[in-house]
């Protein structure tokens, strides 16, 4: 990006590597910092003009009211943020069988303390699936409405929301390479919306909210109702595990569990 600095931030130290090693095959000088997203603010240290997240990165996040409020402290006031990521309805398709477009997965928030977990001894990347240690993950879901109030609830300003039929990995089975993205194919592929954008702005004269932006765990208030389902277990439709699935299906046999 000629003209302007850039700050990359995440919390692994071997994602961090290899996109230093990208950073200066490209010849760009690009600040690295290693921090959680929800201490990124003190961690960067300054107010950006543009705050951009790519694809894949909230669902690692469980508590989105910080995400939001640490987006909007890294900006300065009159800032931008771009947010780009799968569909919140497309993560909750089931995603072991490539004939089966159907809900498989939780769509709303889940109660605080619990996480959608599965165990996957491949990378997501096309880097070396041995080095694998760790196949314990742990996600969670986010809902339209969540990430729109989160932000809108960090004193941003909603300037744009747009939904994409594309992604840059097969979420689901049946999507198949079209250039550098992968898509459904038809008629799914006008049915069904697996990306989305959103574009916000921080006021110029910037009044943020403090503590009353947050109500507790990841969930929006007034919100009880969605507790009732707490603690249900979220399997792909009529399976409880993929057998012998895919690369394209990496999520599959998610479950709810208690997390501290
Ligand atoms: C699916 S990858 C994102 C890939 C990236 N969007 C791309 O297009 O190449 C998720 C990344 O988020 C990082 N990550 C997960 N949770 C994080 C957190 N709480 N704070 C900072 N980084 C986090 C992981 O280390 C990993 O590098």
């Amino acid at each position: 990006m000629t003209g302007a600095r850039c700050t990359g931030v995440d919390l692994s130290p071997v994602s961090l590597d290899i996109a230093r090693e990208l950073a200066d095959r490209a010849g760009q000088a690009i600040r690295y910092v290693e921090a959680n997203v929800l201490e990124a603010a003190a961690a960067v240290g300054e107010q950006v003009d543009l705050v951009y997240t790519s694809t894949g990165t909230i669902c690692w996040v469980q508590d989105l009211w910080t995400w939001g409020r640490q987006v909007a402290a890294l900006l300065r006031p009159g800032g931008t943020f771009f947010f780009r990521d799968s569909h919140p309805s497309a993560n909750s398709l089931a995603d072991h069988e490539p004939r089966l477009l159907a809900p498989g997965y939780r769509y709303f928030p889940l109660p605080a303390g619990q996480a959608l977990t599965y165990a996957d001894g491949m990378t997501y990347t096309d880097g070396d699936r041995s080095l694998i240690t760790q196949p314990r993950n742990y996600e969670w879901p986010h809902s339209v409405s969540e990430v729109l109030m989160a932000l809108v609830r960090a004193g941003l300003v909603i300037i744009e929301v747009d939904e994409q039929d594309d992604l840059p990995w097969p979420l689901h089975p049946a999507m198949t390479a079209e250039g550098e993205a992968y898509v459904l194919p038809a008629p799914w592929r006008e049915q069904v919306p697996m990306a989305w954008s959103v574009v916000a702005r921080k006021p110029a004269s910037a009044d943020l909210p403090g503590e009353r932006a947050r109500s507790g765990g990841n969930r929006a208030p007034g919100r009880a109702e969605s507790c009732a389902r707490s603690g249900r277990v979220m399997r792909p439709v009529g399976e409880s595990r993929a057998p012998g699935r895919g690369e394209s299906c990496a999520r599959s046999g998610r479950v709810v569990r208690s997390v501290r």
